[in-house]
């Protein structure tokens, strides 16, 4: 301190300057340094919001394309009834036990328009056309060519009694052949769409 106040009364004035100056120089050095610094903080600070917004973006993108996959995957899994029935084979089968079972049947063949029809008309006909358009119905890649149903049954004259018999029948095949519950259910249903277009009459016979 006495060495300072020597200084002080000896220097002279550009001397006693200096300090001062340099004090100065030191202030605005760090100044400038300090906002250089919190201008990188701003920096960085701005870099991390892009990133976490970029990660963001990214994880919707990616959890939409996920969820749109896991829905593509369920519906692949959900088989068509063809698919679940085995396919064609099992189908044809399956139709060519109903055609041999409703053929013979006594109680539909007291009815002399089926009668004369199932004499008249071959089973592998039927067999061929049945199957075709079960097959189709169920989703399966075969096509249907035979004639409308109102077309092939309205001289027949079916009546509602002839048509529960012939469901009868079916659920016997059905049972037969092993046929589970839920594709028993969707066969029944097609077959069902069919009733309109086919039961002529409610006659008592
Ligand atoms: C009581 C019920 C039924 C009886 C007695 C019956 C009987 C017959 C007979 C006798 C024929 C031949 C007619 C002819 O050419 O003169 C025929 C045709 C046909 N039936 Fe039925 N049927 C019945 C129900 C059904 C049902 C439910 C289906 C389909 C789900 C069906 C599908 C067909 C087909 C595809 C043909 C052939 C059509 C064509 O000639 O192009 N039938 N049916």
């Amino acid at each position: 301190m006495k060495r300072f106040r020597a200084f002080a009364a000896t220097a002279s004035k550009g001397q006693r300057r200096a300090p001062m100056l340099a004090a100065t120089a030191l202030h605005l050095y760090f100044g400038a340094m300090r906002q250089t610094l919190a201008s990188r903080r701003r920096s960085i600070m701005f870099k991390r919001n892009t990133l976490w917004m970029v990660l963001a973006a990214i994880a919707l993108v990616t959890g939409g394309v996920c969820t749109a996959f896991a829905q593509g995957e369920s519906s692949q899994k959900q088989q068509s009834l063809y698919e679940r029935l085995g396919g064609l084979a099992p189908i044809s089968v399956v139709v060519s036990d109903f055609i041999d079972a409703l053929m013979p049947d006594a109680f539909l063949n007291a009815n002399p328009a089926i009668d004369a029809a199932r004499k008249r008309v071959p089973a592998p006909y039927l067999k061929y056309h049945v199957t075709a358009m079960v097959c189709q119905a169920a989703g399966g890649p075969c096509q249907y060519h035979g004639r409308g149903m109102k077309a092939s049954h309205a001289h027949l004259n079916i009546t509602e009694r002839e048509w529960e018999r012939m469901v009868t029948i079916f659920k016997e095949v059905l049972a037969k052949h092993r046929v589970p519950a839920k594709e028993t259910q969707e066969l029944l249903d097609i077959v069902r769409s069919t009733k309109a277009d086919i039961v002529a009459s409610q006659g008592g016979r």
